[in-house]
């Protein structure tokens, strides 16, 4: 790809997709850029990336800008680039909760949203992407491109990155959090080390998972091959349909509600 990358903002996300972006070898080296406002922090990225001076000689140089950075400081950076951007130049928020709308109020400009998820560690993020109208066709494929190097990519309307994001960005912390509760609930039965239930249930988990979508199964289809009727996987099974939907219900109305008020800090903070 010759596109120039730029990476404004040298945190969790930034040093990820810099570092992914830099390994798959689709962008030279000598096209990936990065700024940070702390700029000490930036001295230990390893030498092979340009470090920028400032967000303005970033903006100038690259063809693609990530906006690595948290919800409260886009405005200000969007503010600062306006007149270095280039108006071929692809602006990319990693933040789902500022709208569209309100970075176009800063600067009328070619806009995506993405949001990687932290399975992109090893190479199978479900990376979700949405566009604002005035990205073209080719934006949209050498976007879409750049990003099959940290997995997959889905395209949503705006409107749907929120309950995206909860299954596929949150989810990891979702599963990490009910399986956690599984493993621990399981260990006051079992002297098998914590280690060995840890390992075991991971295992399965993946493998199941992979059973499904390898024999194109649906939840139900796993539950009926186990869940023979009267037997012991059917008791536990009866029990989760029971009780869990109260639990993911409350889940689900709490995290839309966080990124509700997540949105309105964000208009606060643009001063619209
Ligand atoms: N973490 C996740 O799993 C995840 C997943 C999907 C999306 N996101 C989104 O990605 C964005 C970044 O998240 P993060 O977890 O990477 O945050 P982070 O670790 O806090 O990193 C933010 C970085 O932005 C830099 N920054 C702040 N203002 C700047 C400015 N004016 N100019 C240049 N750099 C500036 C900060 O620099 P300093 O060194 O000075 O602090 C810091 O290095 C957020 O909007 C978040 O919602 C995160």
């Amino acid at each position: 790809m010759n596109k120039k990358i730029g990476i404004i903002g040298y945190g969790s996300m930034g040093k990820m997709l810099l570092c992914k972006f830099g390994e798959s070898g689709m962008v030279s080296n000598d096209h990936l850029f990065v700024a940070n406002r702390t700029p000490g922090k930036i001295l230990e990225a390893p030498d092979k990336y340009t470090i920028c001076v400032s967000n303005k000689e970033l903006a100038e140089k690259a063809d693609m800008i990530f906006l690595c950075i948290r919800p409260g400081d886009i405005k200000t950076v969007l503010d600062e680039i306006a007149e270095c951007v280039n108006d071929e130049s692809l602006i990319i928020s990693l933040n789902g909760s500022v709208p569209f709308a309100l970075l176009e109020n800063r600067k009328e400009h070619k806009y995506a949203k993405v949001i990687p998820s932290v399975t992109a560690e090893i190479d199978r993020s479900q990376t979700l992407i949405s566009y604002n109208l005035l990205v073209t066709e080719q934006d949209r494929k050498d976007l879409e491109m750049l990003l099959s190097t940290i997995g997959n990519t889905i395209v949503l309307p705006e409107e749907e990155m929120g309950m995206g994001s909860e299954l596929v960005s949150c989810m990891p912390g979702f599963i990490a959090s009910m399986f956690d509760v599984i493993c621990r609930s399981a260990q006051k039965h079992t002297s098998i080390s914590p280690e060995q239930v840890k390992e075991m249930v991971l295992s399965t988990l993946t493998a199941t998972g992979e059973l499904m979508l390898e024999k194109n199964m649906d939840f139900e289809d796993v539950v009926e091959r186990v869940a023979t009727k009267g037997g012991i996987t059917a008791v536990g099974a009866d029990i989760i349909y029971e009780r869990f939907p109260q639990v993911t219900d409350e889940m689900f109305e709490k995290t839309l509600e966080k990124r509700r008020m997540t949105a309105q800090a964000a208009q606060k903070a643009f001063g619209d």
